[in-house]
């Protein structure tokens, strides 16, 4: 398989505080590669780094094998965001709030149009194309929020914590359509703080804590590092052992 993202000694500061620190990750073409860490781990800071919404204080991200600092214009197209604070625009319909983004893509007409619906169709909103975002549940803006960053259909989907704060329908209708876009062919980042959700939806996990990835591998070898007999061992035991902590409170 080939490596669609790379980064190297991916570091962030803000002031004396390292908030993401010498990150090493490689994500393999048609990957579902999850990145789990509690709040505050720097899981946001190392997508928005990813994605060059964010200057890295120290490091590189490689993305198609070409420097995406440097080349970030022209690979802009293949990357799709969708980042944890909702980006949509609460006094626009839904499909302006889809044409928006997907027009910033260099799509026009009868093309725009068709991939309008085609993405309104995807997230299950195409009935309320004509509805204001601001008249939407948090589930359904979670979903208009998916839909403007897949109307350009970039090779690699990037998802900062989609479901957090949702109803359960629209989690398991968003982490459905997440598995369904990599069936298609769709690399898939995906960041979390729900273990339940990472081990069901990823080939590969980056456990993160304290601005570092501690250890990576599928669920099984995560467990394994830990422990032999892996058949009652949960993740969240896992990063417990590894690092002292809980993923999160209950
Ligand atoms: N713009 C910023 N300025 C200062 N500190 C920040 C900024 N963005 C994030 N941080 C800090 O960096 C740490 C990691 O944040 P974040 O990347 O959002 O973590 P996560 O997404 O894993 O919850 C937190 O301690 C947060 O307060
Ligand atoms: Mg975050």
């Amino acid at each position: 398989m080939s490596i669609i993202l790379k980064t190297t000694d991916l570091t962030k500061k803000y002031g004396n505080k390292v908030v993401v620190d010498n990150l090493n990750i490689s994500i393999e073409k048609g990957e579902v590669f999850g990145l789990l860490g509690p709040n505050g781990a720097g899981k946001s800071t190392t997508m928005n780094m990813i994605t060059g919404i964010v200057k890295p204080t120290l490091g590189g991200v490689e993305f198609m094998g070409e420097d995406f600092m440097k080349k970030r214009k022209s690979l802009m197209d293949k990357l799709g965001y969708i980042p944890q604070e909702l980006a949509i625009h609460e006094n626009l319909k839904a499909w302006e709030n889809v044409e928006l983004f997907t027009s910033l893509y260099g799509i026009k007409g009868s093309k725009l149009k068709q991939r309008i619906d085609e993405s309104l169709e995807y997230v299950g909103l195409l009935d309320r194309r004509n509805d204001f975002a601001k008249t939407f549940s948090g589930g359904m803006k979670r979903r208009l929020n998916i839909a403007c960053a897949i109307g350009h259909h970039p090779d690699l989907l990037v998802f900062d914590e989609p479901t957090v704060g949702i109803d359960p329908q629209s989690r398991n209708f968003i982490l459905d359509k997440i598995k369904e876009s990599n069936r298609k062919g769709a690399t898939i980042i995906y960041t979390s703080h729900y273990m339940e959700e990472v081990e069901a939806l990823c080939t590969k996990i980056a456990i993160m804590d304290n601005g570092k990835v501690i250890a990576t591998g599928t669920s099984e070898e995560l467990k394994k590092m830990v422990k032999d007999d892996i058949s009652d061992i949960t993740l969240e035991e896992v990063f417990l052992t590894m690092t002292g902590k809980k993923l999160r409170d209950y």
